[in-house]
């Protein structure tokens, strides 16, 4: 059996819910469905410009998640203060651009390795997980490691990006090479951005592998089946493709 556990990103629960400005979609409620159906925990994105999750919704889902609650979140000041009073198992650490659509790519730890740093003793103070959200690159993992992090959150974009089979296994074997180093150096590895239900088996050997945080496919699919069961599916990939 995989190890690998399922943390689902429950951001675009309230990207539903705020296009009306109303309470439905309520993403607490997703959330429980969630673990109900096999997830390890939640996470969730709280982003400087609240284009989904709003704080009430950090502070109620800090209430009713029972497995890991991962929030996710820019080196702001800002949504520190406001990490620090909710008090998530993990924190993950992400770059976070306005105009973006969603997070673009992997935290400059070289450029922010002082502030990130900080930030990493900071909520350790507190007993709070920090993670790194990283491209797969060698300088990127060591630089997390010496940060006093206690995971890499690997940036499988590029990875699920790929169309040619080439620059699929081309792009799968930088995410494992990331992770080896990983391992080898000491810092835990977790994954994810833009996995779906047909490229999440082949990275699922990634070694040390523990979390994967996946959003968009499993919130996409539950329009369709239910969340219940969009949930479900992934879990029993991740648990078939050990
Ligand atoms: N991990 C991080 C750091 C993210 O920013 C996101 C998107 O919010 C995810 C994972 C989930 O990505 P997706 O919604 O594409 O599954």
């Amino acid at each position: 059996m995989s190890h690998v556990q399922l943390c689902v990103n429950v951001d675009h629960i309230a990207t539903l819910r705020q296009a009306r400005g109303g309470n439905e979609p309520d993403p607490i409620q997703g959330a429980i469905i969630c673990e109900e159906h096999g997830a390890a925990g939640i996470t969730v994105h709280l982003r400087e410009d609240r284009r989904h999750i709003q704080d009430h919704d950090v502070y109620a889902l800090r209430k009713v998640v029972k497995g890991k609650f991962n929030l996710e979140m820019a080196l702001s000041d800002e949504i520190i203060d406001i990490a620090l009073k909710v008090k998530p198992d993990q924190v993950t650490l992400v770059p976070e651009k306005r105009q973006e659509i969603t997070t673009e790519g992997g935290l400059d730890v070289k450029t922010h390795f002082k502030r990130i740093c900080e930030i990493v003793s900071l909520f350790h103070q507190e007993n709070i997980l920090v993670s790194l959200f990283i491209e797969p690159d060698e300088e990127a993992v060591k630089l997390s490691k010496e940060s006093g992090a206690d995971f890499i959150e690997l940036h499988t974009g590029t990875y699920c990006n790929a169309r040619e089979k080439d620059d699929i296994e081309k792009q799968k074997n930088k995410l494992f090479h990331a992770a080896k180093i990983a391992t080898t150096i000491g810092i835990r590895v977790n994954a994810g951005h833009g996995l779906n239900y047909i490229n999440t088996a082949p990275i699922l050997r990634m070694p040390g592998l523990e979390e994967l945080n996946i959003g968009h496919s499993i919130i996409s699919r539950s329009i369709f089946t239910g969340l219940g069961n969009a949930v479900s599916e992934m879990v029993r990939i991740i648990n078939e493709n050990k």
